[in-house]
């Protein structure tokens, strides 16, 4: 057993987590003072920089810098040119842990190439001009999805740095399937990488790309992110139906396509979690789905109560789910409606929660206790 448990105690574990799908908590006040910055051309991620301000991905391959302040909003040039289409575009943003010293920034965006499109992350340094805008300089691609297709879904993209600067990448499955369980295939995959896209000591597979995997198995994961303790989280969209939060976990197997909580969309089948308790089960599900676009876990204390709860940004739920984790374990206990589809949360320096709404003419909103 990957976990060391019996595997009585195991299915026992499973077959509670299985009961019933996250039921969406009561309708409550809306907990917010909601200021409005300014709005964006279907906004994507947003990365706050030393000095507070603020830079927003657009799909259609823009890269914006905000002052929330003044709430003037500049350009960065440099950005390469994105297969935009479908759920494809400019993705996310992030910057090095030493951004301070090293001033560089990644980027993750679908790129066009043999076969259709596949996502890509590079990083560049950002050298700013005193106007409000700048450009990216020195541009280099780190990393790619292993092979590109004509599907324009799936491409997850998420980038996140931990503490020793390692980076991690949620590489979506593409709506190709079968590649989150093949080795040969980085797609539907948590990578572990360094840096600057080499493999780090310590993965636990072998192979190229397989030396990048950290965890295998996974759908459309939209979302990552550490709690506290160091362990990394996990949102992603389910197919019709179940949507998850997982607990990432080295070496495990999530096991999409085999096994989910939600059926394909012509409405086949797909066997359960609790028929096979050898692929790592989500800590909680929904269905109706959330379609999950991004994940935080709340570290500030301006929304004191939520220390160590994680923040979903919701496409389905018009808003934010807040889940509280224990543990191991995950429940959903607050659903915010902000009445539109939500791409993306972020916590600011000042523990204020910042959202990009999705769409033409998405606002970013930042979000104060009332
Ligand atoms: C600052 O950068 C932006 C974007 O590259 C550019 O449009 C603008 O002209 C620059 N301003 C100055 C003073 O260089
Ligand atoms: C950072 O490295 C240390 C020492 O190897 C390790 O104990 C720790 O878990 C690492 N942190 C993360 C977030 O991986």
């Amino acid at each position: 057993m990957r976990y060391g448990l019996s595997t009585t105690f195991a299915l026992a574990l499973v077959a509670s987590a299985f009961a019933t799908p996250s039921q969406p908590s009561p309708r409550q006040t809306n907990p917010f003072t909601t200021t409005p910055i300014t709005d964006f051309d279907e906004p994507w991620s947003l990365a706050f920089l030393p000095d507070n301000r603020i830079l927003v991905t657009e799909k259609r391959g823009q890269l914006r810098l905000v002052d929330p302040t003044t709430k003037a909003k500049g350009t960065i040039t440099g950005v390469p040119s994105v297969a935009y289409g479908g759920q494809g575009g400019f993705g996310d943003v992030a910057l090095h842990p030493n951004f301070a010293e090293n001033n560089l920034v990644y980027i993750s965006y679908a790129e066009s190439g043999t076969g259709g499109a596949g996502a890509a992350v590079a990083r560049a340094k950002l050298v700013l001009n005193t106007s409000g805008g700048g450009a990216l300089q020195g541009l280099e691609v780190i990393w790619r999805q292993s092979q590109k297709v004509s599907a324009t879904g799936h491409y997850s993209h998420r980038i996140l740095f931990d503490g020793n600067s390692t980076m991690w990448i949620s590489s979506g499955e593409r709506q190709a399937f079968d590649p989150a369980q093949a080795m040969t295939s980085n797609l539907g995959k948590i990578l572990r990488l360094n840096d600057d896209g080499t493999v780090p000591a310590g993965n636990p597979f072998t192979g190229t790309p397989g030396s990048q995997v950290w965890a295998l198995g996974v759908r459309n994961p939209l979302g990552i992110a550490f709690d506290e303790q160091g362990r990394l989280w996990e949102v992603e969209m389910g197919p019709m139906g179940g949507d998850e939060i997982n607990l990432i976990e080295k070496g495990a197997n999530y096991g999409w396509p085999i096994v989910s909580q939600g059926d394909h969309y012509d409405g086949k089948a797909i066997p359960r979690h609790s028929t096979r308790p050898e692929f790592a089960a989500p800590k909680a599900w929904w269905t109706p789905v959330i379609s999950p676009s991004s994940l935080i876990i709340y570290k500030g204390s301006l929304f004191s109560s939520w220390k160590g709860n994680a923040i979903i940004s919701s496409l389905g739920a018009l808003g934010l789910v807040r889940v509280e984790i224990s543990g191991t374990t995950a429940r959903e206990v607050q659903r915010i409606s902000l009445g539109k589809r939500t791409r993306c949360v972020r916590e600011g320096p000042d523990g204020a929660l910042w959202v990009l709404e999705d769409g033409a003419g998405g606002r970013l909103l930042k979000l104060t206790p009332r």
